[in-house]
Order: structure tokens, then sequence, then C-alpha cells
């Protein structure tokens, strides 16, 4: 049987960062994580698919939904879930990009999506730009830093809505990743609000970089708050150790831009 063999060549090809599970009473459904990749700004977080073999498969390709927790981080992946891929016929492409019946796996399609779809640079994966926007154009890549800011304060969420309600079958291999990674995500948020990395490059050993990177102002609030809610993930779901340093700066800039709100608001009052 089809299923049977792409089993074979999952166990075989998998990188990785890419785990996937049966459902123990339903063999036409898996689920698989895919863990997004460094120097892109989906490092370090959990995206989720659900895939359905349709049941005249592998002649149709593979229904895959993804799990958006409502938001939308990349232009391929809907808040609906829709996944679109040349590879399962749900995007424009070539005919030889396309679903071929019998040459196309599962791996190929789990591969596809983390390499071509959450990629470094996903602003250029938008279809009604792809022809005019040059990469090497200062215009197009700071529009593609703007983009990348908001991926990346998403996949934060996501993260934060993952630890608090893991995808059955995944709950140990949830608290596992953040338990590893979480200090590091950590560090990856206070980087970029600082401007020190580019959003999506951090890596351990240039986080501390001098050089200065200019963000929004509205991305660094967004990464103060986002900061403390993912502390506060990580202690409540992983129970972690708390020799992480508290961010007493972050906590405390956060507290003084909320005070100073409320000092505005009561002048505006009293005024
Ligand atoms: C599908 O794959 C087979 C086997 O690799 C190949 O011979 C065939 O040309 C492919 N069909 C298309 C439409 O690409
Ligand atoms: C892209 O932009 C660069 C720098 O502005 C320019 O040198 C190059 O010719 C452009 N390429 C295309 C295909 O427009
Ligand atoms: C950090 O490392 C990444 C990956 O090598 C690189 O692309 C990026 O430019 C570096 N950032 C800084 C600020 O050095």
């Amino acid at each position: 049987m089809k299923i049977m063999r792409e089993w074979k060549f999952l166990r075989k090809g998998l990188p990785e960062s890419i785990y996937v599970r049966a459902y123990e009473d339903r063999i036409d459904l898996l689920r698989a994580v895919i863990v997004g990749a460094p120097s892109t700004p989906y490092h370090d977080g959990l995206f989720f698919f659900d895939i359905a073999f349709p049941s005249d498969y592998p002649h149709q390709p593979p229904k895959v939904y993804y799990r958006s927790h409502g938001l939308r981080l990349n232009p391929n992946l809907y808040e609906n879930g829709n996944v679109c891929l040349s590879l399962i016929n749900t995007w424009d492409g070539n005919k030889n990009e396309r679903w071929n019946s019998s040459s196309s796996t599962i791996l190929q399609v789990l591969v596809s999506i983390q390499g071509l779809v959450l990629i470094d640079r996903p602003y250029f994966n938008e279809p009604a730009y792809a022809k005019v926007k040059n990469k090497s154009n200062k215009y197009w890549l700071d529009k593609s830093n703007a983009y990348n800011e908001d991926v990346f304060a998403l996949s934060c969420k996501t993260m934060i809505y993952v630890l608090g309600k893991p995808p059955g079958n995944f709950e140990g291999f949830v608290s596992d990743h953040f338990c590893k990674r979480g200090e590091d995500i950590l560090a990856a948020v206070k980087a970029y609000r600082d401007g020190h990395v580019i959003v999506g490059y951090y890596r351990h050993d240039n986080s501390s970089s001098s050089s200065q990177v200019s963000v929004s102002d509205n991305f660094e609030s967004n990464m103060n708050k986002l900061c403390l809610e993912l502390k506060k993930a990580f202690r409540r779901e992983l129970k972690m150790p708390l020799d992480m340093e508290p961010d007493w700066v972050a906590e405390n800039e956060w507290k003084q831009g909320i005070l100073n709100k409320i000092i505005a608001v009561l002048k505006w009052i009293c005024e």
C-alpha cells in the first residue's frame, strides 16, 4: 500500500528538524511539526501541520492543513489553515512542480514547506509582487525587513499558543523543545529589540554585536511585551528553572510605558 511506502521514505529521509506522528486508529492521518530553521524569522518556532490522505491517494495529492492559531505569518500559510504549494496543487507552478502520482511523496511536501515556504525572506513569496520585487534593491529589502519584524512577532505568539495547548501526541516534544531553546529565544527577542541583529538572523554568537539595525518603535514595544509573555509561558508550562536572569530592564521599561500612558491620560482628563 502506498501509504506504508510513505512511512518508509519518512523514516529514512526526514531531516532532524521535522517530526511526524501517526494516529493510532487512523492510518489516513498524520501530524507533523517543522522546527523553524536558523537564519529565518521562523527560527525556533514550532509549526504544526495535519495531513490527510484522500481515498484515491496517490492520484490526488494529500490534503495539508496548517494549525495557524488565526495568525498569518507567511504568504503561503493562511489563517484558515490553507497551505499554498505547487506540489499539492494549491498554487500555480509549472507541470513538473505539481503533484505527480507516481513519484511525489509526503516527505517532499514537508521538505518543500521547510525549504520554500518557511524561508529567510518570506515577503518575496507574495505572488502579487513576485515579478517586480528586486531582492538587491534597498526599497524592497526594507519592506522585507519590516515583514520579518511582523513574522517574528507572530512566530513568538505561535510559541505561546503552542505552549499553552500543545497538539495531541506532541506534549513531550513541545516541552523538550522549549526547555532547550527557551533561553536562546529570549536572547534573540532582546537582540532584535535592541537592533543588534537583523530580525531573523540571530545566532548564539552574534547576539551582542554592536552593529545597529533600525527597528520600528512599534516593533520595540511589541518585543518588550512578547518577552514578558514568553517568559511567563516558559515558567508556567515548563516549570523552567529560574536561573534564567529576570529581565528587569524590559519589565521596568514596560511598566514605565504603561505608567507614562496613565499619566498622559490623567493629565488630559485634568487639564
Ligand atoms: C512523473 O514521474 C515519473 C517518474 O519519475 C516521470 O516518468 C513522469 O514524467 C512524471 N510526470 C510528469 C508530468 O512530470
Ligand atoms: C535590482 O536592483 C539593483 C540595485 O538597485 C540593480 O543594480 C539591478 O539591476 C536590479 N535588477 C533588476 C533585475 O531589476
Ligand atoms: C549574525 O549571523 C548571521 C548568520 O551568519 C548573519 O547573516 C548576520 O548578518 C549576523 N548579524 C550580525 C549583526 O553580525
